[in-house]
């Protein structure tokens, strides 16, 4: 089985080089080898990992495990274990390899990494959250000789962090081979100086490897649109290593969160002999930006930002990063009216900009969570003084060219605010910022609306101010920062549990109530919070209250709600076993919640009619109804055939309430519009489960085919297709042929099965699984098994 691997891989980097191509990208996440033991002789080229795990990449180890109470990150954390992990993998390259330049790229590993090759070290990464490439050339070997990567990881130093982290090399791994004279990626810069529909440019900065002192050759700048057609192009000479020249475009197609059009840079290196030496591309997109005391502008018209917080796991795969269930996060925000993420609180992978840039979103892309006072015993704050300029430059490098990035936040919370050791830090940072991308504004997350008392405001440099929640603070804003943009950085801060519904929903009931109380005092036994729009933590507010305060403010650029998706870790207002965040407008599962036809009615023009909760209550219990819709003059609703009065929202509530005594049957609610019925939405009384629904939603989310992900929703129905709100069961998602499960999850926050197990119980009637093929050309078969409801599903 090993020597097959290797002739595998001997194969595929020989026919990769036969190819010939200027710089050839392999891909190097498959075939490596992963221990949890911790031993220096695993960096020793010949030690023989004979009973490793074999494993693709990206990879994080942590997810794997069952959550306990007893790991040092504690619940905020995700109640997962840390550790130390070491991978390796082994490869060959041809004689006729000899002479190319190669570099091995990291996208991320969490956390410390060290990297040998054939014995040699190669250093250690400490930002856990950035890219980093290491050069390979001088040490490599060529023909029959084997060449070893060997990467610890070490996520041991625990708590490190205020979320999940995850553990490992968690972002792909690519190997990179170049002629010797190469453009260098971190050096090039891609800007668009002059934006409009008639005339537009695009400059193109870049620099060359050393090996291209003292020869002349050419550099072509290509621009094509979407349909490969060549709209602008020049030839330029060179005969330094420095590249700078602009291409001048007529009429193209703007770039927004609507219209997301790209078009495609490529920069073509050629010698003397018209010999090609080195090719990179990008995707430029044409859009301009303005900020100012009255708020934000794109390409020239006025544009709330409305804007989520994300975290970067991905639910049940953890921090392994997965193109497809990254893609699907965003178009489920896409569909909710979301125009902007905030990257909270940490880079992250370049693929997910990519996929910012496609779909349509802008970008507030942000560096640290902390600086050198610390938030965690063992967070980036002992790395700080050594690397935090270092790191900021990585990473306005790594994403400067991205055009969904619209500005750059140089952190969130940061807690020298309140020390004047700020202003230095705040003044250096924005400098390191400015110089290396002077096109976009430079913005921090700030918590202090006193002006004498925050010192990272006082620098007087930040292009944007952000202000997290206080929203009864907003109006002092412009007086205390007379002209200086604003925007409402986070916000809400509200807690649900999907499908849960507790009476007392007409007020808002802070949990916890104060800073005097660690959790909530007077919480749910089980763990949940109710999913009527009306519990928060004490520094927050509902998602309606904290939206109408942005939204009847222009001076406000816009919102970011914390936030878009639970995400591991941080579990307010709960200790263990809660272990997944409570603030997602959708659950970890990627189900919604019901506020998110609330951000629906109100960021969309989808037509929204949802009627919350579900209709299976006790007899005569008295039952709050409400509807969240757009688009209409008033909603009635209808029990059994008879009305209960019409209701419509108002300036200061978005959703229509009645309160109900429960009799089962039909609950239906009607849109009306000029006098007339436009929409309907129907709750009925569920009876006992008799089967499951599996629905398997792939296409919308497929990226590139080999990594994409299948997902799979299991509603737990009555006779009459009526999803069971409260009769759960255990589902199985038992492989048959050519499928593996990545992960399953329901999305209720104090689940203690793994969420890499393959059993998961539906909560509130619905259960997720995350299925990859493995091998594409085949057919994968899975049989999903509740009780006594066997169904057999196949996937082309
Ligand atoms: C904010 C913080 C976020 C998150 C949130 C939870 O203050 O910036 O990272 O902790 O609170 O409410």
């Amino acid at each position: 089985m090993f020597s097959k691997f290797v002739c595998f891989l001997v194969l595929f980097v020989t026919v990769l080089s036969s190819m010939a191509q200027p710089r050839e990208v392999i891909n190097f996440n498959g075939d490596w080898s992963f221990t949890l033991e911790d031993d220096l002789q695993f960096r020793r080229a010949t030690f023989s990992p004979v009973n490793w795990k074999k494993v693709s990449l990206p990879h994080d180890w942590s997810i794997g495990f069952d959550f306990g109470e007893e790991y040092p990150a504690g619940n905020a954390g995700g109640a997962l274990p840390g550790g130390v992990g070491w991978y390796r993998k082994t490869f060959q390259l041809s004689e006729n390899d000899k002479g190319s330049h190669y570099t091995i790229y990291f996208g991320g590993v969490y956390r410390y990494a060290e990297v040998w090759l054939n014995d040699q070290y190669l250093g250690k990464n400490s930002n856990g959250y950035l890219s980093f490439e290491r050069d390979l050339t001088p040490y490599l070997r060529y023909g029959n000789e084997q060449n070893v990567i060997a990467v610890r990881v070490d996520n041991s130093m625990q708590p490190n962090s205020r979320w999940y982290t995850g553990s490992g090399i968690y972002r792909d791994v690519r190997l990179e081979k170049r002629a010797p004279v190469h453009l260098l990626p971190a050096e090039t810069y891609i800007t668009t100086p002059k934006v409009s529909t008639e005339k537009s440019s695009v400059r193109v900065q870049s620099v060359l490897s050393q090996a291209a002192s003292g020869k002349a050759g050419r550099v072509v700048l290509k621009l094509r649109d979407k349909n490969k057609m060549t709209i602008a192009e020049k030839t330029v000479l060179f005969s330094d290593s420095q590249i700078d020249d602009e291409l001048q475009v007529g009429g193209v197609t703007l770039w927004s969160p609507d219209n997301p059009t790209l078009y495609e840079l490529s920069i073509t290196v050629l010698d003397n002999t018209n010999k090609l030496l080195d090719e990179l591309k990008y995707k430029v997109g044409f859009r301009y930006f303005h900020f100012d005391e009255n708020g934000f502008a794109l390409n020239g018209e006025p544009f709330k930002l409305l804007g989520v917080c994300l975290h970067h796991d991905l639910g049940a795969l953890g921090a392994a990063f997965n193109k497809s269930a990254a893609k699907r996060q965003l178009l489920i925000m896409k569909d909710m009216g979301v125009n902007a993420i905030r990257t909270a609180h940490n880079p992250f992978a370049e693929e997910f900009l990519d996929l910012c840039d496609e779909l349509g979103f802008l970008v507030q892309n942000e560096a640290y969570d902390m600086w050198a006072k610390r938030k965690n015993k063992f967070d980036y704050h002992i790395d700080f003084k050594e690397h935090h300029i270092v790191d900021l430059i990585t990473l306005v490098k790594r994403d400067r060219n991205h055009p969904s990035v619209f500005m750059w936040s140089i952190g969130n919370e940061i807690r020298e605010q309140f020390d004047d050791t700020g202003i230095e830090l705040t003044k250096g940072m924005t400098e390191v910022v400015k110089k290396l991308d002077p096109t976009r504004p430079v913005t921090a997350a700030l918590t202090e609306t006193n002006y004498e008392k925050n010192f990272i405001a006082q620098a007087g440099v930040l292009d944007v101010l952000g202000f997290n929640y206080k929203y009864f603070d907003y109006d002092k804003l412009p007086t205390e920062f007379k002209g200086v943009p604003l925007i409402a950085s986070e916000t809400t801060s509200a807690l649900q549990t999907r499908g849960v519904y507790d009476a007392l929903h007409d007020t808002i009931q802070l949990w916890p109530a104060s800073s005097a109380d660690k959790f909530v005092t007077n919480g749910n036994p089980d763990f949940t919070v109710s999913a009527y729009d009306n519990v928060a933590a004490y520094w927050g507010t509902s998602h309606e209250r904290a939206w109408l305060e942005v939204k009847k403010r222009d001076f406000l650029g816009g919102i970011f709600v914390w936030t878009g998706f639970d995400y591991l870790g941080e579990p307010v207002p709960y200790p263990y076993p809660a272990r997944s965040s409570y603030y997602g407008i959708v659950d970890l599962a990627g189900l919604p919640k019901d506020v998110y036809y609330m951000y629906q009615s109100e960021w969309t023009d989808t037509e929204v009619l949802h009627l919350l909760p579900h209709w299976n209550w006790k007899e005569g219990e008295e039952v709050d109804v409400w509807c969240y819709y757009n688009n209409a003059d008033e909603v009635e609703l209808f029990l059994n055939g008879r009305s209960l009065g019409r209701r419509s929202k108002t300036d200061e509530v978005l959703h229509a309430s009645w309160n109900v005594p429960f009799e089962k049957g039909e609950l239906k609610v009607v849109k009306i519009k000029d006098g007339k019925v436009v929409q309907e939405a129907v709750k009925k009384t569920a009876g006992k489960p008799v089967d499951i629904v599996v629905d398997v939603e792939h296409d919308r989310y497929a990226v590139d085919g080999s990594t994409d992900l299948h997902f799979l929703t299991v509603s737990l129905v009555d006779k009459n297709g009526t999803i069971v709100p409260d009769s759960d069961v255990e589902v199985s998602f038992l492989p048959q042929e050519n499928l593996t499960i990545r992960g399953t999850d329901n999305g209720y926050q104090a689940d203690l099965n793994s969420l890499s197990s393959p059993k998961r119980k539906t909560y509130k009637g619905l259960a997720i699984a995350m299925a990859q093929k493995n091998s594409l050309e085949k057919e994968a078969k899975i049989i999903v098994k509740a009780n006594t409801i066997i169904k057999e599903i196949v996937i082309k």
